[in-house]
């Protein structure tokens, strides 16, 4: 461990059966992380010298997850296993045996608040080392403040101790300021008091909000750092707080976005996750999803109706009602409308994948063009080529996956299909319809098929009575 004077223990072992859900809560996701992920990302954000995630009810799950959030965090990330959920109090003491020898100051969250910033945890972190203080617990007013601890002072306003919800007294009940379940003990405080938790309480658990009497009736200065925006301390227990913290969670990365100089048209209706990054003068139109590591260069344009996960956009390239996966969008390339990239698409600058195309694997070079109706699958073409309408790149035979390269400056004609593994040489051209079997040198014009072939008056003579046949039958008479 090194030496920094703060530690943040992570509380991520309660069952979330509320959820009714067969995914552990904490890792359920809003903004492209989940539960778990938000709050170990906040605890980084402070530079604390350990931060140890407590896991317990479906730690098959959490634990393997937390190890991978760890490898993305400069903070030393310790999982300790609280075997029993007996309770707040409990859980943080599972947390404590993996800060032994730990002094300083031991910041306590929980994992299923996603909102809390690094921000302000690190205020909470200045206003409870400012002055001498024991425990500085984070509150929040709240008009509706059931469930919640409610945060107990004396006449002189100081904080004495919390009350659950469940053993609140009616007078108790009618206090709106409510712990938030983020704490800052010191540490030597902490687990002394620790050793004194009992279960003397309506739900018969340890509590972590008994330290705080403890604390104060041993003489230790007990203090609350009240919240500006209570919003970020909402707590996560259904669904239904899922969905609003996930809302309010993109409601703040999109005015972020606009903030950095994006137009987004319909705030209500972009979801932008909280790793994407979004350039300068980027206009997004409605209902766009902005998922995963998408990043957005500036002066594009989204929208209206895409989904980019995992996108990379270059300068000025214009991106309309589009699928895209795994992707690179070059500088100024056109894509859409309703174009579906699959991973490995590779769009070089200037280049244009149109409507009703779907590409997989496909690196597509400066200046090239797929304008309509194709699929461009594990393939390479190279620059200022065109391939023609309804084309398609058969890389499949049923077994394998094949490769077809093409070259520059190529002009294929419309429905053209590649047959893989084929290569066309630069400068090639083929004709409407072709089935390239076979490597085409530079500079050659390709056709297949025989000449056609008009085999006059078999409608009438194989197909009597249909109304083709009685459309035949007029155009003939009235030729006559
Ligand atoms: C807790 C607080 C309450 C506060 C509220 C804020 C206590 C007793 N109550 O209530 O004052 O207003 O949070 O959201 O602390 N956990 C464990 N092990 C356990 C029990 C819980 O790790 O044995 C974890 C949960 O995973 C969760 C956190 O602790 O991350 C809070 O537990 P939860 O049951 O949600 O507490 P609340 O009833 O919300
Ligand atoms: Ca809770």
């Amino acid at each position: 461990m090194t030496e920094t004077s703060h530690a943040v223990i992570v509380l991520a072992a309660g069952a979330g059966t509320r959820m009714k859900s067969k995914t552990q809560k904490t890792l359920h996701a809003i903004g492209g992380r989940t539960l778990l992920s938000h709050s170990l990302h906040a605890a980084d954000a402070l530079h604390p010298s350990r931060i140890v995630a407590v896991v317990g009810h479906g730690r098959d799950q959490v634990g393997p997850a937390a190890e991978t959030i760890g490898e993305e965090l400069d903070a030393e990330l310790a999982i300790a296993v609280q075997e029993e959920q007996n309770g707040t109090g409990d859980a943080v003491a599972a947390g404590m045996t993996q800060l032994e020898d730990f002094e300083g100051t031991v910041i306590v969250t929980n994992a299923d608040v996603p909102l809390l910033t690094g921000d302000t945890l690190t205020e909470l972190l200045a206003a409870h080392t400012e002055v001498p203080t024991a425990v500085t617990v984070l509150t929040m007013r709240l008009p509706d403040p059931f469930g919640y601890g409610r945060i107990i002072r004396n006449e002189q306003g100081e904080v004495t101790h919390i009350t659950e919800q469940k053993d609140a007294t009616d007078a108790e009940r009618e206090v709106d300021e409510v712990n938030s379940g983020v704490f800052a003990f010191d540490a030597g405080v902490l687990r002394d008091a620790l050793t004194r938790l009992n279960t003397d309480n309506k739900q018969g658990e340890l509590y972590i909000t008994d330290v705080l009497g403890i604390a104060r009736d041993a003489g230790r200065p007990v203090r609350a750092h009240i919240a500006d925006d209570a919003r970020e301390l909402a707590g996560v227990n259904d669904r239904v707080q899922l969905a609003a913290a996930g809302a309010e969670l993109n409601r703040r990365t999109v005015e972020a976005a606009m903030r950095g100089g994006a137009t987004v048209v319909d705030p209500g209706t972009t979801w932008i996750d909280v790793e994407v990054q979004v350039g300068q003068d980027v206009t997004i139109l409605p209902g766009v999803q902005l998922k995963g590591r998408t990043t957005l260069a500036d002066d594009v344009t989204v929208g209206p109706d895409s989904t980019l996960v995992d996108v990379t956009v270059g300068e000025g390239a214009s991106v309309v009602r589009a699928h895209a996966v795994e992707a690179v969008i070059g500088a100024r390339a056109d894509v859409g409308p309703f174009t579906y990239l699959r991973p490995g698409t590779v769009l070089g600058e200037e280049s244009k994948l149109g409507g009703f195309v779907e590409s997989k694997n496909a690196t597509i070079g400066k200046g090239s063009k797929v304008p309509h109706l194709s699929y461009i699958g594990d393939a390479t073409v190279g620059e200022y080529s065109n391939i023609g309408a309804s084309s398609v790149f058969v890389n499949y035979d049923g077994v394998n996956k094949h490769h077809t390269t093409v070259g520059s400056h190529v002009r294929t004609g419309s429905d053209t299909m590649f047959i893989a593994p084929v290569t066309v040489g630069d400068g090639v051209y083929s004709g409407a319809g072709t089935v390239i079997k076979d490597d085409v040198p530079a500079g050659a014009l390709v056709v297949s098929g025989g000449h056609q072939r008009n085999i006059e008056g078999w409608v009438e003579r194989k197909r009597p009575g249909t109304p083709a046949a009685e459309a035949a039958k007029n155009a003939r008479e009235s030729a006559d």
